[in-house]
């Protein structure tokens, strides 16, 4: 029987919630399919940090290499630890050393979420480039604390990274409705967004069954919310991708319900998911965390893994929960009654 290896990470606030959630539920759809999953819990956090005095060891990487996924919570918790911190010394490099550089995130709302727009027939999968872009890393301060400070932050895209990442998207749309919105802003930025738009119309000539347009971020911000129907596959850049992807979870009734998966799609090493949400400092400790995006993320996992079936019967589910108003409404139910009525669904 095949026995997966998955490194579970929950890192801050409501990540051990309901990545414990998403797990149980894996756990269990296991129990009725034939492969096995085994955890290794990784206690990488701020605490963590505040302990040893990194997010995660110097060989953290390696310890990740030779899982089958990783299925993450969330990391950061301001308060202790700066973000530029905490998410440079966990999440930021797992997603560059695995070159997860397609990070999809399902925009679509669940039987029985009305979300705050007045339409319910969307159904949008975002592609975010996660590798490079605004989130490169290049670009420094100097003369700090001084009135001649300079602070510099490159955005960088290699036509590696941005062909790929649209490659991705030309072949989820062709899986799809056959759409791509392709997102830049080559108005404002001429040398970058320029680019990404070339590379754009020369691949649309190799997908010639795919309809591709072209839009700018802000157009694209409005579209998201007035006409969501008219989307299928989103592709954006790292930053751009990040932005549209919590105004994606907002029209699909909120956080809770935003999975996502940090995908190296040539499968050469290994992916990892995570809901869109962060570690939610304000409703951290109160217990009403809604799990359903970890558990869509652990669904996602499998569906990877090449488990199918039980893939789709997580995401059964989910909706046969929420269809009668479970888990629907930001913190009417409990993170655990949520959990235990997609657990008692599953059976
Ligand atoms: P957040 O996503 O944690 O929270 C935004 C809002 O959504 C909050 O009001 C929160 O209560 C709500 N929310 C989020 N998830 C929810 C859920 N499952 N159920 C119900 N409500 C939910 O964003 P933030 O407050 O900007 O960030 C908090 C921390 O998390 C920061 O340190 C940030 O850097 C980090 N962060 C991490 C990730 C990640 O690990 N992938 C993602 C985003 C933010
Ligand atoms: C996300 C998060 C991260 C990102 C942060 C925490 C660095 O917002 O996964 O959407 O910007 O990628
Ligand atoms: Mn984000």
């Amino acid at each position: 029987m095949k026995t997966y290896s998955i490194a579970l990470i929950p890192g801050d606030g409501i990540g051990p919630a309901v990545t414990e959630a998403a797990w149980q539920v894996v756990e269990a759809v296991a129990r009725g399919a034939d492969f096995t999953v085994h955890a290794t819990r990784l206690p990488w956090s701020c605490d963590h940090y505040l302990e040893t005095g990194a997010m995660m060891p110097e060989d953290g990487v390696e310890i990740l290499r030779g899982r089958d996924a990783i299925l993450l919570g969330a990391v950061g918790w301001p308060r202790k630890v700066p973000d530029s911190i905490s998410l440079h010394g966990l999440l930021l490099p797992i997603r560059k050393a695995f070159r997860q550089y397609a990070n999809i995130r399902p925009h679509r709302l669940l039987p029985g979420v009305e979300g705050p727009l007045r339409k319910s027939e969307f159904d949008i999968l975002c592609v975010r480039e996660n590798t490079e872009g605004e989130y490169s890393g290049a670009g420094g301060r100097v003369h700090q604390g001084t009135e001649d400070e300079v602070a510099v932050e490159t955005a960088i895209f290699t036509r590696k990274g941005v062909e790929r990442i649209l490659r991705f998207g030309f072949e989820q749309a062709r899986r799809r409705r056959g759409k791509l919105a392709s997102v830049t802003k080559s108005n404002a930025q001429r040398h970058s967004m320029v680019f990404w738009d070339e590379v754009t119309h020369e691949l649309a000539r190799e997908y010639s069954d795919v309809e591709v347009t072209s839009y700018h971020i802000d157009a694209m911000a409005a579209r998201m919310v007035m006409a969501p129907e008219t989307l299928d596959v989103v592709v954006a850049s790292n930053l751009f991708g990040d932005v549209l992807t919590d105004l994606g979870a907002a029209i699909q009734g909120g956080l809770g319900f935003a999975a996502s998966a940090n995908l190296n799609p040539d499968r050469s090493t290994l992916s990892m998911f995570e809901p869109v949400h962060g570690s939610a400092p304000d409703i951290a400790h109160l217990g009403i965390a809604n799990p359903i995006a970890a558990i869509w993320s652990a669904s996602m996992m499998l569906d990877h893994l090449g488990e199918t079936d039980a893939a789709a019967r997580i995401m059964q589910a989910i909706e046969a929960i929420t269809a009668r108003g479970m888990g629907t409404v930001p913190g009417e139910h409990k993170t655990d009654d949520i959990t235990r009525a997609v657990l008692t669904a599953l059976h």
